[in-house]
């Protein structure tokens, strides 16, 4: 098929990459004209397990091609995928500027029928707008045809993405014409030969579907937070509770690691998004504003324990900073609880050398006035973060900090104290070479006094 797809971001490129590799023809349009280039010179912008050498096979075999031609990208095109941003708005609210765009785009260059998938993840209503600015801008010119409009949510998890779109758990599509769902049935039909993974729903509740998804994510994540701040509190270890509530098949052990709070691109703005959807139709939605409010508050617990620990003195400290991207397996930093803490320590007067194994251009990019400025040192290694720092905090549970060598921690940081917002290292290994070992709600609140 001949596909085209709006955005070569997280969800564009591993869409295009994957749908290229089962054989489709794929055009990949975007505005950034330097991320365009890149692509085109083989250069995978951001870091996704596998996404770069999928990429790079299926641009070889001819069948991926990026560009920022939108006409030529349109007038090809069977099928058009819209993958572009929906950040928030100042309220919460989604800013739906580029997914219109993309529709306007579409109303001013199609001239044939054609099926317009959104797999941006947007508000209830917004395929019904983007219909109508399509079939809009159809009319204007004088013309006269068919085009569908699907949802069709994404639910692939960064740093697992190629995996998860080849695998998915479900594929939804919302729409109620039987053309559309035979289409998307075959598209999908290489991802869907083991078991029918295909759900199909009413476009309204398709596009709902993803953030009662998310919102349900970011709520087990929430609640296990504040169990974790009460069990601190009362000298309960959250470890222990969260291996004793997962065994229960109702509950699961996924999604509940007490931790610093999440981030990502997705389950902030997402809470919110509903939440001030549900505002506007006149429901007062209190458990997610509870959800955010809990994560925000979760966001700056490293920075506090930190402060009291040091008797809220950090001017002139140094404290090792181990994973800046929101997760593992990905150089996103937005909305990364690492971000919130080494800005707290900036304001506080405290110097960061930081090390993620993925996200350190972003980083870079993020912060060139900290770096030149030497408020921001970015270390080769995770051993190099800690020569001369006073202490040790982790942000991010990659896998490669979970067996450090603890001899040459307590040898290199002058304070002898990890705070470990992930609960990731062993805090018997930690104590026998002498290391105060801080986490998230182990039962110990001495960090408070
Ligand atoms: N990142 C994830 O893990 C994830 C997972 C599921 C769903 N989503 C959703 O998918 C959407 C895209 O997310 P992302 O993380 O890939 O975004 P992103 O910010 O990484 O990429 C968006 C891309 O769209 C491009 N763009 C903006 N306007 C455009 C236009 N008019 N035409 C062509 N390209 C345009 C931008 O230049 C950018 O490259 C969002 O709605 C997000 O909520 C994201």
């Amino acid at each position: 098929m001949q596909l085209t797809l709006f955005g070569t971001g997280y969800v564009g490129l591993v869409t295009g990459a994957c749908f290229a590799a089962a054989g489709n023809d794929v055009t990949c349009v975007d505005i950034n004209t330097e991320r365009i280039a890149q692509l085109q010179a083989g250069e995978c912008p951001i870091y996704e397990p596998r996404l770069k050498e999928t990429m790079n096979a299926n641009q070889r075999a001819g069948r991926l091609i990026f560009t920022t031609d939108e006409k030529a990208a349109i007038d090809s095109a069977e099928i058009m995928f819209i993958c572009v941003g929906t950040p928030p708005n100042e309220d919460g609210s989604s800013d739906l500027t580029a997914v219109e765009a993309v529709a306007r785009s579409i109303g001013r260059y199609l001239d044939h029928p054609a099926v317009v998938v959104n797999k941006s993840t947007v508000p209830v209503g917004t395929g019904d707008r983007v219909e109508a600015i399509i079939r809009r801008g159809i009319e204007e010119r004088g013309l006269s045809f068919e085009v569908e409009v699907v949802s069709n949510p994404e639910f692939l998890k960064e740093g697992a993405a190629i995996q998860d779109f080849q695998k998915p758990d479900r594929i939804i599509i919302g729409t109620d014409s039987v053309s559309a769902i035979e289409v998307m049935r075959e598209l999908y039909a290489p991802f869907n030969r083991n078991h029918n993974r295909l759900m199909v729903m009413d476009r309204r509740s398709s596009e709902f579907t993803k953030y009662a998804a998310n919102a349900m994510l970011a709520t087990k994540i929430s609640f296990m937070n504040e169990m974790a701040n009460i069990a601190e509190r009362i000298g309960v270890d959250i470890e222990s509770v969260r291996i004793g509530i997962g065994s229960d098949p109702r509950i699961g052990y996924s999604f509940i690691y007490a931790g610093a709070g999440y981030g990502g691109s997705c389950f902030p703005k997402d809470v919110q998004s509903v939440e001030r959807e549900a505002h506007r139709a006149g429901y007062d939605a209190e458990l997610l504003r509870a959800v955010n409010n809990v994560n925000e508050r979760q966001k700056s617990l490293l920075f506090q324990k930190i402060s009291a620990y040091f008797g809220h003195q950090l001017q002139g400290c140094s404290i090792a900073v181990w994973g800046l991207a929101f997760k593992p397996n990905t150089d996103d930093m937005r909305e990364a609880p690492s971000r919130v803490l080494m800005e707290a320590l900036w304001e506080a007067g405290a110097r960061v050398v930081a090390f993620d194994p993925a996200a350190m251009q972003e980083a870079a990019r993020l912060y060139p006035e900290q770096i030149a400025t030497g408020q921001l040192v970015l270390a080769p290694d995770a051993e190099a973060a800690l020569v001369g720092a006073n202490a040790l905090a982790i942000c991010t549970e990659w896998r490669e900090f979970q067996m450090p060598d603890y001899g040459f921690i307590a040898e290199h940081l002058s304070h002898d104290v990890i705070f470990d917002g992930r609960n990731i290292l062993d805090r018997n290994r930690a104590a026998k070479e002498g290391l105060t070992y801080i986490g998230i709600g182990l039962g110990d609140s001495a960090w408070q006094k």
